[in-house]
């Protein structure tokens, strides 16, 4: 049969998913973190073990699919070699590294890639907050099935995301239902609009002549 549209890499992970919670198996954790939403059906559980702020072990548990199973694993892997990443950098894996190292997935399967960096994230969030650092404000979620806040929206509008298109390619946002899509284009459009204020000056707002040119420090 040759119509399996995954990579070898894929089918590897997905059937034989690395460091999967087996079933009875007991794991002491630092953090868990829990993601995903049942209306787009994957959801997605990571506990970690940590040590001198470096991940050292992980399980993983998904009522996801093919795909979010292949992803988890892969990062898991990641995450997981050379005696496990520093929190710092493991906050810095992005779905687009989990996809690379896969050889790609499917269009419509790629939200399925970052439930696992996402449930991650969780995981270290919730341990950091068990080691007393204080808790980040909780952003408002903008698209339920990936986890994407509006705090996403606001960074990436100010690392330069103009289009919809590229909101979607850093954060994967709408790729699952896609019932988000429409309400965050028009947040995109008005914070972009509110950013491109900012950078103006501080004495005048929309009104400004100078808006379109580069405004100068005195
Ligand atoms: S809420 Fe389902 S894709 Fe965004």
């Amino acid at each position: 049969m040759n119509d399996w549209p995954y990579s070898a890499t894929v089918k590897k992970h997905f059937l034989h998913p690395q460091n999967f919670l087996a079933e009875g198996e007991k794991f002491t954790a630092d953090g868990v973190g829990e993601v995903g939403s049942p209306a787009c059906g994957d959801v997605m559980k990571m506990w970690i073990k940590v040590k001198n702020d470096r991940i050292i072990d992980l399980r993983w548990k998904t009522f996801g699919c093919a795909s979010a199973l292949a992803s988890t694993s892969m990062l898991s892997e990641m995450v997981l070699a050379k005696g496990g990443m520093q929190i710092a950098a493991a906050l810095k894996i992005t779905p687009d590294d989990i996809l690379k190292k896969l050889g790609g997935l499917p269009t419509n399967k790629i939200h399925c890639s970052v439930l696992g960096d996402k449930a991650l994230r969780a995981a270290i969030e919730n341990y950091l907050e068990q080691k007393g650092t204080p808790k980040k404000p909780a952003s408002k979620i903008i698209c339920e099935c990936l986890g994407v806040s509006e705090r996403e929206l606001e960074l990436a509008v100010r690392a330069g995301d103009r289009t919809f298109a590229e909101f979607q390619k850093r954060t994967k946002a709408g790729t699952g239902c896609g019932r988000c899509v429409e309400k965050i284009t028009k947040m995109l459009a008005e914070k972009i609009d509110a950013n491109s204020d900012k950078s103006c000056c501080s004495f005048c707002q929309k009104s400004c002549p100078q808006k379109k040119s580069k405004p100068t420090d005195q």
